[in-house]
């Protein structure tokens, strides 16, 4: 990874505080019925600072999860290390062996698009597939080609929260299909003294059909793809994309 989710990692949570991770599991248990699926055993990569992990490990379900930020996961381990159900690891999509099936798998929030090339994209989904059991359900989601072309990419955002003011300028390169964000964070505890780190972030932007493609030659049955939080088929402006395939 390049220079992504270090210093980043101490705010992420007070920056993602519009997203409802609760909202987000009552959707990953809907999946579960719809499907008629009763995981006990979750594995959940680019688990972040465990926002969505906290609900797993509450409802005792029996939660591996992991990062490639050690920051990340420093942020996770104090919200989670209360919990015996729970197994908290660093490591990389691309490359881990847990030596151990799941029932399910699991990745929120475009995590995967954060794996660029194609080609390992292709490993990643194969590794998920060789963690699974028998019928499991592999869940996760990305930011469309559409918002990452037109709403992220070539725009520049800029948030005052007071003690936290913060800068996103982002580039779309319709070659690689990649967006790469620059971000400038100043920081401050008394609101006059403020300290800045900088990180830069890079997304691929996948097509579904792409997607679905790269699922199948994995292994992967069934796959299927929901304008994310519904049931319903994404259309153009779709912004973000839920998959659930099967083993
Ligand atoms: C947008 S955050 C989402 C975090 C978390 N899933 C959430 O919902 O808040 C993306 C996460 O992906 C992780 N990540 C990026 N590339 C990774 C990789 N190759 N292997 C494991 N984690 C990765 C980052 O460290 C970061 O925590």
């Amino acid at each position: 990874m390049i220079n992504s989710y270090n210093k980043f990692a101490y705010i992420y949570d007070e920056l993602m505080n519009d997203f409802d991770y609760q909202d987000w599991y009552r959707y990953i248990e809907e999946i579960f019925i719809r499907y008629k699926k009763e995981p006990k055993e979750i594995l959940e990569m680019a688990c972040g600072t465990g926002n969505l992990s906290y609900y797993f490990a509450r409802d005792g379900y029996k939660l591996t999860c992991f990062d490639a930020s050690h920051e990340m996961l420093s942020m996770a381990y104090k919200k989670l290390n209360r919990f015996k159900n729970i197994k908290m690891l660093n490591l990389d999509m691309i490359d881990f062996n847990l030596n151990k099936k799941f029932d399910c798998v699991l990745s929120i929030c475009d995590s995967i698009n954060y794996i660029t090339d194609k080609d390992d994209l292709l490993i990643v989904f194969k590794n998920v597939w060789n963690h699974m059991k028998d019928d499991g359900v592999f869940i996760f989601d990305i930011n469309s080609e559409y918002k990452l072309k037109n709403i992220i990419g070539n725009n520049t955002f800029i948030e005052d929260r007071g003690d936290i003011y913060y800068s996103w300028e982002n580039y779309f390169d319709e070659e690689e299909n990649i967006c790469d964000f620059y971000l400038t964070f100043f920081l401050s505890e008394d609101g006059i003294n403020f300290i800045r780190f900088d990180e830069e972030h890079r997304e691929r932007a996948y097509s579904s059909i792409e997607i679905l493609e790269l699922l199948r030659k994995a292994g992967f049955k069934g796959g299927e793809c929901f304008e994310c939080f519904t049931f319903e088929e994404p259309n153009a402006r779709s912004e973000r994309l839920n998959f659930i395939a099967f083993k």
